[in-house]
């Protein structure tokens, strides 16, 4: 095995602290998460500041953690791939700092990895590429669909316009008093609700058939919340909760039903963290089933931030000797891969 086959893959864009070791850009040796949700939930959301500090204190961790489980030395690592955008800037720097540090000592490759594109792919860790394919990436930051010709072949249909799927998932989870994340909770309570109780009006987005709106639906759950008064019964919450999670799921379906016809395409993937949702997946896997498309989507540790997909995504990077120099930044927001 050369020492250019382990990739290290870090990721520290939001309130996970995650590293993993990638072998021959496939083989996944070991994927560490750790969450940060018990620093966060006290808030009801990710407080950046905080989530900053929690990856300092962590990632040191994280990466003895990383190297005990794949069995492997980090004098072994011959590249390593990091997050640089987007996400919260003070997270990004914490891991792009460690990351130039061990490639500066090791005297090894870096490579910086778009947060988005590592979602995108992620699928292909635990599925053999397939080429054409419709991607949408639903995150708590993020709401997209791509349509994927090549690893470098990516051409953008429309994302969201204002929040993010998970971001109203966590946000309605908020107003129904449920906690955080909310996407989980929402999913548990909605198999016992009914998604035909409450209708919500479909946001029509102007700039494009592939883009999506969400903070209309957030508004008009709390505008219910608020006419029903002050305490909702179990049931109403379960009903709201399934009303509300069938609107998000029909209104990004729709959409990659029309990519579907649109561009033609071999499989559908779903990665992010709405990913996990079981009502998402199994409408997507309906979809693939009558178009005779593939279906991929990552078990549930893939849906969420992790550094193996950041791995996969940079393993192919360095391959193509895109390397960043220990001159390169992080940045918030950054919609070029
Ligand atoms: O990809 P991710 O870990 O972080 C970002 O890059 O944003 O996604 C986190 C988001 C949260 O908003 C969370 O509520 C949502 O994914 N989520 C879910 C489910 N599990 C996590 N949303 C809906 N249903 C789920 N089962
Ligand atoms: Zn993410």
């Amino acid at each position: 095995m050369s020492s250019s086959s382990l990739i290290l893959g870090i990721d520290t864009s939001c309130d996970e602290t995650s590293i993993a070791v990638l072998k021959e850009g496939k083989e996944l040796l070991s994927n560490v998460v750790s969450s940060q949700i018990d620093v966060h939930k006290l808030y009801g959301g990710v407080v950046p500041e905080l989530a900053s500090r929690s990856h300092l204190e962590n990632i040191g961790v994280v990466l003895k953690t990383a190297l005990n489980d794949a069995q492997i030395a980090l004098s072994e690592i011959g590249g390593i791939a990091v997050t640089t955008s987007p996400g919260l800037i003070g997270c990004l720097l914490v891991g792009l700092s460690y990351a130039k540090g061990m490639a500066y000592s090791l005297r090894i490759p870096l490579t910086a990895v778009h947060h988005l594109k590592a979602h995108l792919f992620s699928p292909f860790l635990e599925y053999e590429e397939i080429y054409p394919f419709l991607g949408l990436v639903v995150s708590g930051g993020h709401t997209a669909l791509y349509h994927v010709k090549g690893f470098s072949e990516i051409t953008s249909l429309g994302q969201t316009v204002d929040d993010a799927a998970g971001e109203a998932f966590d946000k309605v989870a908020k107003l129904l008093g449920l906690g955080f994340p909310g996407g989980p909770l929402i999913d548990k309570l909605s198999h016992r609700g009914n998604p035909k109780a409450f209708s919500f009006t479909r946001a029509r987005v102007k700039k494009g058939p592939y883009y999506f709106s969400f903070s209309g639906l957030k508004t008009a759950v709390s505008l219910l919340v608020k006419k029903m008064g002050e305490k909702l019964s179990s049931q109403t919450v379960d009903d709201i909760a399934a009303s509300f999670q069938e609107e998000v799921v029909e209104s990004l379906v729709e959409k990659v039903k029309l990519a579907c016809t649109a561009f033609p395409s071999k499989a559908i993937l779903l990665s992010g963290g709405v990913a996990a949702n079981s009502a998402l997946r199994g409408r997507l896997q309906t979809l693939a089933d009558e178009r005779r498309l593939s279906f991929f989507v990552p078990s549930p540790l893939i849906c969420t931030d992790n550094g193996a997909m950041v791995a996969y995504v940079g393993a192919k990077q360095l391959a193509e000797k895109k390397v960043a120099g220990l001159d390169c930044n992080a940045y918030a927001s950054n919609p070029m891969w």
